[in-house]
């Protein structure tokens, strides 16, 4: 629209550099324990780059849809909603699964984006996901006592759904400001964590 800066899917400066999947393949497979599995958030767009690098590296490689309910209007109604996130997953053989019913093993899961009061307005972060969609993620793919792993943390949504569902948690968050707000969201979380441990 006149006046406003163009929409695309770069949310944030992180957004402008190009993700290598071939540099961080060492590293996940360093960390990975034998019954862990592996979910990537990623776009359309980016989707070849991660099979090429990480099918051939791990037994089994698919992919998830995230239907977001409530995505931004396209007022013009000259294109598809951008309604739509992908997350591909992999894992070796004696990985852990936890499903109970062919309804849960549908590779889609619908959730409106994340939404006030959930949605932390000070720092405002980009990419907050809803802590719903992360819990059925982790339940599916963990045991209670398990380590969950989420490397760009974020605002600590997975590191809540963690908690949620009796998981431990490691966090990795470059930005000061996004890393405090998950201290303190932790702090303020309704169950208030029992033990946790930051540091810069
Ligand atoms: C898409 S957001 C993560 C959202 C979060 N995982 C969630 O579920 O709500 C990506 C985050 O990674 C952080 N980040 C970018 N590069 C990083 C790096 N090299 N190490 C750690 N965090 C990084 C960004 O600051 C940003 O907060």
């Amino acid at each position: 629209m006149p006046g406003r800066s163009a929409l695309n899917n770069d949310l944030a400066d992180w957004d402008k550099l190009e993700i290598e999947p071939k540099n961080l393949l060492d590293n996940f497979k360093r960390i990975i324990k034998p019954k862990g599995n592996i979910f990537i958030f990623t776009t359309y767009n980016q989707i070849g780059k991660w099979h090429e690098v990480f099918d051939p590296e791990f037994d089994t490689f698919q992919f998830m849809v995230w239907h977001k309910t409530n995505p931004t209007p396209k007022i013009y109604k000259n294109g598809f909603l951008n309604s739509c996130e992908l997350i591909v997953c992999m894992w070796n053989k004696g990985h852990q699964w936890n499903f109970s019913n062919q309804k849960e093993m549908h590779n889609f899961i619908q959730t409106p984006i994340c939404m006030q009061p959930e949605r932390l307005s000070n720092p405002k972060h980009p990419a907050q996901k809803p802590v719903k969609l992360l819990e059925h993620i982790i339940k599916i793919a963990s045991n209670e006592g398990d380590t969950i792993l989420d490397p760009f943390m974020g605002v600590g949504s997975t590191g809540i759904a963690s908690y949620n569902l009796n998981r431990n948690f490691i966090g990795i968050e470059l930005e000061k400001e996004y890393f405090d707000a998950t201290c303190k969201r932790f702090k303020n979380h309704e169950c208030k964590m029992k033990e946790y441990a930051m540091s810069n």
